[in-house]
Parts: structure tokens; C-alpha cells; sequence
């Protein structure tokens, strides 16, 4: 199974290699980016619910079945579990029935390049959480690396989770199309969904101290970081009037 593990970082990292190529050149085709004559799409509800499920049987069945932590997990594995899990009810499942437009469509193949990220990435996650020495005890509730991850992630998810709404509200109306967010971490960047997560995934990788939890930040940021710079383009492109202080995804730097 190590060597499993090992095959499946290492498939990722070549995974975040090409979306950083293929997102430089183009941002991935949903959203704002798909062409009303795009082919094959799915609702977009369901669509995200499909693709991102991988993220919880994938890290479950890991955890409890396929390769279980030899002693059974420890309290912070499972709260690492939970952690986990929580996360992705809200992103695979609340997050898609908050959307507004029930209309909205999602191509298949962003569904085709996310579940088989979303399956190795939820078992290398698993598979680490399970089986890193350091997280067998309950010593590490107390380390500085697991109180820093966990306060950074929070801020993470925080400023995430308002950002989502905030983009959720401004069609509250009824209203299809796009208008320029205001509020929270968007008075810095343009892209404060994506900070956010950014944020979170790197706290969550110093929470916990694994090799596949820095592994997902890498590919985390080969994914968000261009798709947040074509996000800011298209907003100065579209809004004459768009906020001239306001950055892509970093505040105050990119
Ligand atoms: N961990 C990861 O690697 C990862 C990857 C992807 C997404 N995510 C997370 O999933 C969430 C959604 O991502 P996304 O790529 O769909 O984000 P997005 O492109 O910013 O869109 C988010 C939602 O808000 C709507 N929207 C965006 N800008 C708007 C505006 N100016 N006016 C009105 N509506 C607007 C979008 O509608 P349209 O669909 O019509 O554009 C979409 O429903 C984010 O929180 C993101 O962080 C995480």
C-alpha cells in the first residue's frame, strides 16, 4: 500500500504540472470560461456533488477499510477525520445547493479532470493521516505546528465561506449574470474564494504534517492561482469602473 501511496503523490504532482500549464494557457471551461455552444454538461448541482464525493469515500474508505491505521486511529487522527469529512459535506454538498441558478450547467470533462484528482487525493491524505508516527499520540493536540494549522486554516475556511456568499448573493435577485463583488476579503483581492482556500489548505497542511497535505497546497495553487489571475483580467476587462487597488489573489502583492 506504501508504494500505492507513493505512485498516487507522485501522480498528483504530475497532475498539478499540467493544470498549471493547461490553466496558464486557457482558465478551465467552467463558469465564466464555458462557451454557450460548450458540448456535454451536466447540471451543475449534481456535477459538483459528483465530483467532489471522491474527497469523502475516497479519504474514508482509506481510512476505515483499505489501509486503516495499524493501532486504530488516535483522538487527533480523528479529528483530522472529522476535519476532513466536514469540509467536504460543506464543498461536494451544501456549497452546490446554496448556488442560485439551478439552470447552470458544468461541462463533463471538468467533471472528468476532477474526480480522478479527487480520488487520489483523498486516499494519499488518508493514507498519511492514518499511518504519520506523529499524530499516533495525543501529544500533538499541544504541538505549535497543529495549533498554527488549525487557527490559519479556520481563518481560511472563514473568509472562503464569505466569499462563496457573498458571490451567492449577488444573485439573490434573480439576476444570471456577473456584477462587481464588494465586502470582506474582496476589497484586497478579486479572487477571495480562492485566497481563502489557499489559506485553508495551507493551514491544514501544517495541522497535520504530511507529505500529501503539502502535496494538495502544491497542486491547490497550480490549480487557483492562474484561474485567479483570469478572474481579475476579466473583471478589469468587463468593468471600467472595477477597483484599480484591488489585486487577484494575494492582498497586496499578486
Ligand atoms: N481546492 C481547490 O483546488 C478548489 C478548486 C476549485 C474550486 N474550489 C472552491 O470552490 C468554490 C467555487 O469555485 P469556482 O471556481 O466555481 O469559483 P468562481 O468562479 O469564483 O464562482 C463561484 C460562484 O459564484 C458565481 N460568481 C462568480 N463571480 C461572480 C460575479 N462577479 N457575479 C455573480 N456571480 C458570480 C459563479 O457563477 P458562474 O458559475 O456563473 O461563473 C459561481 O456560481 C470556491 O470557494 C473555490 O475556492 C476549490
Amino acid at each position: 500500500m506504501e508504494r500505492a501511496y507513493e505512485v498516487s503523490l507522485a501522480i498528483i504532482l504530475l497532475m498539478g504540472v499540467a493544470t498549471l500549464a493547461s490553466t496558464l494557457k486557457a482558465a478551465g471551461p467552467y463558469g465564466r470560461y464555458m462557451t454557450a455552444g460548450q458540448r456535454f454538461t451536466l447540471p451543475a448541482r449534481p456535477a459538483w456533488l459528483l465530483f467532489e464525493s471522491p474527497q469523502w469515500f475516497a479519504f474514508a474508505l482509506t481510512f476505515w477499510l483499505i489501509a486503516p491505521p495499524e493501532s486504530g486511529p488516535s483522538s487527533v487522527m480523528l479529528f483530522i477525520f472529522c476535519f476532513w469529512q466536514a469540509h467536504y459535506t460543506y464543498r461536494g454538498l451544501i456549497y452546490p445547493l446554496r448556488m442560485r441558478d439551478t439552470h447552470k450547467r458544468f461541462p463533463v470533462i471538468a467533471v472528468a479532470a476532477g474526480f480522478p484528482f479527487n480520488l487520489l487525493n483523498g486516499f494519499t491524505n488518508a493514507y498519511a493521516v492514518g499511518h504519520a508516527a506523529h499524530l499516533m499520540g495525543n501529544g500533538w493536540f499541544a504541538d505549535p505546528r497543529f495549533i498554527l494549522g488549525l487557527a490559519i486554516a479556520a481563518f481560511g475556511w472563514i473568509v472562503n465561506f464569505q466569499a462563496d456568499t457573498i458571490l451567492i448573493n449577488l444573485r439573490a435577485d434573480g439576476f444570471k449574470g456577473y456584477r462587481i463583488p464588494e465586502g470582506g476579503a474582496f476589497r484586497w483581492v478579486s479572487a477571495a474564494n480562492y485566497f481563502g482556500e489557499i489559506v485553508f489548505w495551507s493551514g491544514f497542511a501544517l495541522m497535520v504534517w504530511t507529505l500529501a497535505g503539502f502535496v494538495f497546497v502544491l497542486f491547490t495553487l497550480a490549480n487557483l492561482m492562474p484561474r485567479a489571475v483570469a478572474h481579475h483580467r476579466w473583471y478589469r476587462a468587463e468593468f471600467p469602473d472595477y477597483p484599480k487597488s484591488r489585486r487577484a489573489v494575494i492582498p497586496g502583492l499578486l
